[in-house]
């Protein structure tokens, strides 16, 4: 969008919402219409719900929030709740609940949209925080995309001919970027108190301090990957943590999810079309555990949550943290690989209208980064509007993610956007890319 949403008048924000809720069903259609109705009542993997249950899921919870909490409204199906209340009911038990079909469920969807849209024509968008800015339709339209980034990962795990196309992308790329960057030490404002749909995990603002670090321009690519693989690094306990090592052989890991070694190559599974591993992509669907080993092979290490947001937000020439690597404008196709337009990631250097002050690109789309930090809330913390969306992880066994995937929309992305998941999790579009420690006095160009 052109004007930033702080500065929309009540009509044109109210405009702007029921088109961020329109745009995001699409998606969401595309996603489901996709597959026949069998293929969306299957459960695909233990590790994902059905399709058909994300969809309901998706609609539960505009239902609660935007009709009956800002509406006032009476329930729709109140009786259904339970079914689709993530905290409970996990993943493997949620087929053999007694689910809404996929036309009730479609037919459920737009009932509810419909009453969300009169919602949206009278609710007052400010007086109270759930309001402000339209926050609670924010988080209803980011909600809504990152079950649709869940259901693009269910279609990577689906077995059978391929069901999503898109096309290859192919932006503007540079090749002569330094391999690494030198962030100077010292503090920086991380998170948000001022952007209108930050989520709470990324409020307040608050300073935060970094020694001087390298960090690598791109994410680390298949390129990179396989010389790891080519040197044995998936024998070598010497790479590995020992949580990592003991992950490694409990679950036989030889390769990046979805890679298979064929004649001496290796080939991938990409939303069911078999293709070469493509070298210069951004290595994608591995685990903490495998980035972690990977770093320690290259001589370096995961970067932390806080170096990962400095590099992305940090402007050096004035002190301020932007919005987005490129500054504080919303993300066009030129600057960042985001919402589902492909199904994959772009060549490693590419976005060079993304790139950070210090020439760092890549960090906002493409692949999500795995850092080496856990989940915490940031001083200050205050759960809102749910203590299920945050705080009840926080402390458990997640590593932060950031910077949003191919499969990621720009209304669930940003420098502050925090995304957390196990260790051990691979489904999920996620690659990394890796950092080490300057020694005092280093300097650019020096390295
Ligand atoms: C923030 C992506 C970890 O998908 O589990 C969806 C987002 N929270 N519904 C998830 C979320 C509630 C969440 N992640
Ligand atoms: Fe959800």
């Amino acid at each position: 969008m052109s004007m930033p949403i702080t500065e929309l008048g009540t009509a044109a924000l109210r405009e702007h919402l029921a088109d961020e809720l329109v745009r995001t069903r699409a998606r969401s259609a595309a996603l489901t219409d996709a597959v026949d109705d069998g293929e969306l009542v299957r459960q695909h993997s233990r590790l994902m719900s059905p399709l058909v249950w994300d969809l309901a899921h998706i609609g539960n919870q505009e239902e609660l929030w935007l009709v009956r909490d800002v509406g006032g409204r009476d329930p729709l199906r109140a009786d259904i709740d339970h079914l689709y209340d993530a905290v409970k009911h996990s993943r493997p038990d949620r087929p053999a609940l007694p689910l809404l079909d996929p036309t009730q469920t479609r037919r459920y969807l737009g009932e509810v949209r419909g009453k969300v849209l009169d919602v949206l024509e009278r609710a007052p968008l400010t007086g109270r925080p759930l309001l402000e800015h339209g926050f609670a339709f924010g988080m209803i339209v980011q909600h809504e995309q990152q079950h649709d980034e869940t259901m693009l990962a269910t279609h990577q795990l689906r077995v059978g001919p391929a069901a999503l196309h898109a096309p290859v992308p192919e932006p503007e790329r540079s090749t002569d970027s330094p391999a690494e960057v030198l962030v100077p030490a010292g503090e920086f404002t991380m998170g948000t108190s001022t952007e209108p749909w930050a989520l709470d995990n990324e409020r307040p603002a608050h300073r935060a301090c970094t020694g001087a670090y390298w960090l690598d321009t791109t994410p680390v690519t298949n390129r990179d990957y396989q010389a790891f693989l080519a040197d044995g690094g998936y024998d070598d306990p010497r790479w590995w943590s020992e949580r990592g090592w003991a992950h490694r052989c409990g679950a036989a890991l030889v390769a990046p999810q979805f890679w298979y070694l064929d004649g001496g190559s290796w080939w991938r599974n990409r939303f069911g079309i078999m293709e070469p591993v493509p070298p210069e992509e951004p290595v994608m669907h591995v685990s903490f555990f495998e980035a972690q080993a990977y770093a320690a092979w290259a001589g370096k290490r995961l970067p932390t949550e806080v170096e990962w947001e400095k590099a992305a937000r940090f402007d050096p020439a004035t002190g301020r943290s932007r919005r987005f690597p490129w500054g504080d404008k919303d993300p066009t196709p030129a600057h960042a690989n985001l919402g589902q337009r492909h199904l994959q990631p772009a060549a490693a250097g590419s976005y060079p209208a993304g790139a950070s002050p210090l020439g760092v690109h890549q960090l906002i789309g493409d692949v999500w980064e795995w850092t080496s930090s856990g989940f915490s809330g940031y001083p200050g913390f205050v759960a809102f509007p749910y203590r299920e969306y945050s705080e009840v992880f926080f402390g458990g066994d997640y590593r932060m993610l950031r910077g949003g995937s191919f499969g990621t929309d720009a209304a669930a992305c940003r420098g502050t956007f925090r995304n957390w998941d196990h260790p051990v999790r691979r489904q999920i579009f996620t690659g990394f890319r890796c950092a080490r420690d300057a020694s005092p006095g280093e300097r650019p160009g020096l390295g």
